[in-house]
């Protein structure tokens, strides 16, 4: 038996991640939590953010029409928590939450030193869908923590330790279950 329930972004988890955003003009660069980010192009490499025009964050990226997707750690939840309440309207993130603003290689946004992946992007697509604008942006580089990678060049998932969002709630990811293809190959079918 299924419960029918109203229309809603139900498609769970989604990660939570940290934009960094240069700061126009004279303004600081800034930091804003998102919980609606994901992979939309392999190639060229894409992403997508969704960001409400009301949030501060949203006027800088209008501005700089690029910035940096910083990839938290499970142990950083307090301060990204954090940055998902406060505003670049009213706090200084980097400085009042202990981050670095580190140089990016491809965008003026600075990247979050403390975060382990740091995605640096330019906008390529800006939809207005209602209570969001969706962002799609182009992946130009992506720097990582030396050290998070294994001698394959692969992620170190539990060094990640990434940080799942499920309604309100921060889960952090289990153990393995499986690998690529695995299934398809043990069954002898294509
Ligand atoms: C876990 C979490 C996920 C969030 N996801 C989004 C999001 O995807 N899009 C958005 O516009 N705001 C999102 N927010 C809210 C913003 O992070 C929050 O309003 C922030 O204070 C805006 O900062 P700013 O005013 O400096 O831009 C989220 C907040 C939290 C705590």
């Amino acid at each position: 038996m299924k419960i029918e329930r109203k229309a809603s972004p139900a498609l769970l988890p989604t990660p939570v991640v940290l934009l960094s955003v240069a700061g126009h003009d004279k303004e600081k660069p800034n930091i804003i939590t998102l919980a609606w980010a994901g992979t939309v192009c392999s190639d060229p490499p894409m992403l997508s953010v969704a960001i409400r025009p009301t949030r501060h964050s949203h006027r800088l990226v209008d501005a700089a029409r690029e910035f940096v997707v910083n990839v938290p750690r499970a142990e950083q939840l307090e301060l990204v928590d954090l940055a998902g309440v406060w505003s670049g309207a009213e706090h200084d993130k980097f400085a009042e939450l202990g981050l670095s603003a580190s140089p990016a290689s491809r965008v003026e946004a600075p990247l979050i030193d403390e975060c382990p992946i740091n995605i640096e992007c330019v906008v390529r697509h800006q939809l207005a869908l209602g209570a969001h604008d969706l962002y799609l942006a182009e992946i130009v580089a992506v720097q990582y923590d030396e050290g998070l990678l294994d001698g394959h060049g692969r992620v170190r998932t539990q060094r990640l330790a990434p940080i799942a969002y499920v309604e309100g709630e921060y889960w952090s990811l289990g153990e393995r279950i499986g690998t690529y293809g695995a299934a398809a190959k043990a069954s002898g079918r294509r």
